[in-house]
């Protein structure tokens, strides 16, 4: 038998991890990346197949891995774990450098980075397991990691369906929501909603400031062409809770 909610009970951080080829630069946010040996010191990440990063680490041989902090804001999740580098440049607004293999590194609310080239990989069907000679490694600053208990908790965001430790977001809602249903005032206009995607979550007495929309403005009222913030996600990819 398998108990699914044991996996919770997993702990991880949470990485950028880039490559380039051939100019093209891309990069995912990923909570499976770990040490396997100290000597050579070597590392494994787990890329969906369906990453453009997956591709990129495939022709390329190399990737690099940057350790997120854990005060940060979150729209740096959102930019590399939430979109696709394919159409979208994460590059542009994130702080980053080429490092010494030639590939892109994140430093932008990063403690820590690395740089691997790939010794071997395995596929695991969904994923591919990169594994990852580490080359260069470099300590940017002493704040503490972001963990991804603390990414749930605190942020109270989700990982999409490429993400290995993936839990379908519809039935984490209805638990968040039977849990505040006692509590929950049934005043409609101050309802809060989730965006089912992300998890990101409109507060109508907060409003959404970045996006220019005041306090005191109930969903219903926001254009039909809001979008979430932090994942792009539509108005329909939004529940109220
Ligand atoms: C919190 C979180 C954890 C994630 N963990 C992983 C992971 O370990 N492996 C993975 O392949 N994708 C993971 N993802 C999903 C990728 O970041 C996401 O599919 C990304 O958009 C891929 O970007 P790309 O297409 O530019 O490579 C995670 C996303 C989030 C938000």
């Amino acid at each position: 038998m398998i108990d699914f909610s044991s996996f919770h009970k997993l702990s991880y951080g949470l990485y950028l991890i880039c490559s380039e080829f051939e100019g093209n630069k891309s990069g995912y946010a990923g909570n499976t990346g770990f040490q396997v040996t100290a000597s050579p010191s070597v590392i494994a990440v787990s890329c969906n197949k369906d990453n453009y990063t997956c591709e990129t680490i495939q022709k390329s041989k190399k990737f690099s891995l940057s350790v997120l902090q854990k005060e940060l804001d979150v729209a740096i999740v959102g930019d590399f774990g939430f979109k696709s580098s394919a159409d979208f440049d994460k590059f542009e607004k994130h702080e980053y450098k080429i490092g010494e293999l030639g590939i892109p590194v994140v430093t932008d609310s990063c403690i820590a980075a690395l740089e691997c080239e790939v010794i071997n990989e395995v596929d695991c069907g969904s994923h591919i397991l990169f594994i990852g000679e580490v080359k260069v490694a470099e300590k940017l600053n002493d704040n503490p990691p972001l963990t991804y208990d603390y990414y749930h908790q605190h942020y109270k965001m989700l990982a999409p369906k490429n993400a290995p430790t993936y839990i379908d977001p519809e039935k984490l809602i209805e638990e968040t929501a039977d849990e505040k249903k006692s509590e929950d005032s049934a005043n409609k206009e101050a309802a809060e909603h989730v965006c089912i995607i992300c998890g990101y979550t409109y507060d109508p007495a907060i409003g959404e400031p970045s996006m220019g929309i005041p306090p005191g403005t109930p969903f219903e009222d926001l254009p039909e062409e809001f979008i979430c913030p932090i994942c792009s996600a539509g108005k329909d990819y939004f529940k109220e809770v």
